[in-house]
């Protein structure tokens, strides 16, 4: 397998934004709505929860599949596996097919992470699941959780390349969240139901 395909097939793959596809399908535009995110949580404003969770499914599918391929065929401490997590993310935050208008990846990170770890994966869940019952706000807990992924690979004993590109997504995933850090701030975070 060629590793230069395989991170092009990682970016093409992040740039499907199932959300936008299934809320357009349903004849919402997903955009006007809520957040204006075309991510889970703002499908699950518009559509329902049954639809948040497919859309949470696939993108963390797409995350998934290319990280599974770089380590079965690079191995898990290759520079491919770092460029194929990290060209998920960029095709769903910078999509090809949208007009390089694309979400915040958080659902896409975890299928990275999944790929590389189930037990920090599970734990990073967890966390997401206690912020969002403490708290209330999705954007808080996913940006919770996914900061606790370095720290969870780090002491799980991952190799430095997977802790660097773990690094770069969180900071990535926190850039696309900066609109939702700043209303957090003010205490005017949209809720999971609310606009
Ligand atoms: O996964 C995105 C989530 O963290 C925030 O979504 O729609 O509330 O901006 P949203």
């Amino acid at each position: 397998m060629d590793s230069l395909l395989l991170i092009l097939f990682a970016y093409l793959l992040g740039s499907v934004l199932f959300g936008e596809h299934i809320a357009r399908a349903k004849g919402v535009d997903i955009r006007s709505v809520g957040s204006g995110n075309v991510g889970a949580t703002n499908v699950g404003r518009a559509l329902g929860i049954k639809y948040a969770v497919l859309v949470f499914l696939l993108d963390t599918l797409k995350g998934l599949f290319p990280v599974v391929l770089a380590r079965i065929y690079f191995g898990i401490d290759s520079w491919t596996i770092v460029f194929v997590g990290i060209a998920s993310v960029l095709g769903h935050i910078f999509p090809i097919f949208h007009s390089f208008k694309g979400g915040k990846a958080v659902a896409t990170s975890l299928g990275v992470l999944l790929g590389l770890s189930p037990l920090a994966s599970i734990v990073c869940l967890i966390i997401w699941y206690a912020v969002f019952k403490l708290k209330g706000y999705v954007s808080l807990a996913s940006l919770t959780a996914s900061a606790s992924a370095p720290l969870l690979l780090f002491i799980l004993g991952y190799p430095f390349k997977v802790l660097l590109m773990s690094f770069v997504i969180v900071f990535l995933v926190f850039c696309r969240h900066r609109d939702n850090i700043a209303r957090l701030l003010e205490g005017r975070e949209h809720g999971f139901k609310g606009s």
